[in-house]
């Protein structure tokens, strides 16, 4: 499905009804990859619908593995390591740094070469935070700027096993590691200053690769694979969080969101709500490959200004915060956000922007924002390219009474090319 080049939003109607959310982004990419590594055909339901997650399977095609879908199930033909071949071709993660960083720990092991590359918004974003912890495993990474930018060149081989400390928390980098370590001889064991999103853990101890946690910020890795699976992916926290913000700031509504991840370490944005006085409920009612998954129902009220720490656990849901800071009372910081400004996009400078256009104060410094929410009115809102911002526009358009325009929509088609229409379906206003 295609996203509009920009998008016109009426807003004003309050956000009813129930929605199941497009499969979590970062457990469909895992998904993908863990399948491709198993020896067997694994099948995965309602997998991420947009492009980055397309980036991942095309890459596991262009290493030899079948990747087909028929009727929203994904059946991945796991070869297992060995069975990867080198690929003829560039391998094109599109906009997406998960891709990216993510197939560099796989193809460091593999007897190969390959060539990894992105849109002009990836080559610019740090790559040595995984290149430097790989070639402390013995992993042959080039790339740009003496490595740290892409295109990467893998010079894949043997691997060696070792202890390794992140310097910062990352789910992606750790995952990068993981991967290698499976390739390794002996044991690896990864330590990270803080915890970072575990999915990578949940879903391989759940599929049985030699994986151990030793507590929530360090693991031990043997050589091995998991073994194929069978998963129906749960709704995307990310995506949700744009519906929560969107129904806490619109007068009236009342949402169910069914069938959501509700893993601790990509929920805390509903924490932050609640501190600032939104009205959220978290019902769990399954657990799926080691992942909880459940409802959120909320309903739209007044909000207060808080603090938020913008580590790991909640750095892709900070311009939905940022939104419900513009609607709040009194001042909400951002801290510790350095991590914002090497996203898809500098987040504090484009949000900067964004915000500052709907009249409310805003204040960036180099690792924090401050927003000094109030009485927001409507504007004409830029995505720069990015499908978070786009979406943090959409969310406020759809407060306000009236039409709003947000030029370069199309980068939402990144992560949920719906996004729009199912918006539009809960204010009565779609087709
Ligand atoms: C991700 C980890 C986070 C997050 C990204 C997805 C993952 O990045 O921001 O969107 O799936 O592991 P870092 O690994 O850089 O923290």
């Amino acid at each position: 499905m295609s996203a509009p080049e920009d998008l016109v939003i009426t807003g004003g109607a309050p956000i009813r009804g129930r929605l199941r959310l497009p499969g979590c982004k970062g457990i469909s990419h895992r998904a993908l990859l863990f399948g491709a590594i198993a020896e067997g055909d694994s099948r995965v339901r309602g997998l991420a619908s947009g492009q980055d997650v397309r980036s991942t399977a095309r890459a596991l095609v262009a290493l030899g593995v079948t990747v087909h879908d028929i009727d929203g199930t994904t059946t991945v033909a796991g070869r297992g390591f060995d069975g990867l071949v080198e690929p003829s071709t560039v391998l094109d993660c599109g906009n997406s740094a998960t891709t990216m960083r993510m197939l560099t720990g796989l193809l460091a092991g593999r007897p190969f070469l390959s060539v990894l590359t992105g849109d002009a918004s990836l080559v610019e974003r740090p790559m040595a935070r995984v290149a430097a912890p790989l070639r402390t495993m013995g992993a042959r990474i080039d790339g740009r700027h003496d490595g740290e930018r892409a295109p990467l060149v893998v010079r894949g081989g043997a691997l060696t096993a070792t202890s390794i400390r992140l310097p910062a928390a990352s789910g992606q980098v750790k995952t990068a590691l993981v991967l290698a370590a499976l390739q390794a001889a002996g044991t690896t064991e990864i330590v990270e200053p803080a915890p970072s999103r575990d999915h990578t853990e949940r879903m391989l101890v759940a599929s049985g690769a030699p994986i151990q946690r030793i507590d929530d910020r360090s693991l031990r890795v043997t050589g091995g694979a998991p073994t194929p699976f069978d998963l129906d992916v749960p709704g995307d926290p990310s995506s949700a969080a744009f519906f929560v913000v969107a129904a806490v700031i619109t007068p009236g509504s009342e949402l169910l969101l069914e069938d959501v991840l509700l893993n601790p370490g990509r929920i805390e944005f509903v924490e932050v709500l609640q501190r600032m006085g939104a009205h959220i409920e978290l019902h769990q009612r399954d657990t799926r490959l080691g992942e909880p998954v459940g409802d959120i129902a909320v309903t739209s009220g007044p909000l207060g200004a808080t603090v938020v720490d913008c580590h790991e656990a909640i750095i892709d849901e900070v311009p939905a915060l940022a939104v419900a800071a513009a609607f709040a009372d009194g001042v909400t910081e951002f801290r510790e956000a350095a991590e914002m400004r090497v996203k898809e996009t500098d987040r504090i400078a484009t949000l900067e922007q964004e915000l500052s256009k709907l009249g409310v104060g805003v204040e960036a410094r180099p690792d924090a924002m401050t927003v000094r929410g109030g009485a927001p009115r409507r504007a004409t809102f830029d995505s720069h390219g990015d499908h978070r911002i786009a979406r943090a526009a959409a969310v406020a358009a759809s407060a306000f009474d009236g039409e709003s325009r947000i030029i370069g929509w199309r980068a939402a088609a990144v992560s949920y090319p719906a996004f729009a229409d199912d918006l539009a379906r809960l204010t009565g206003s779609g087709t």
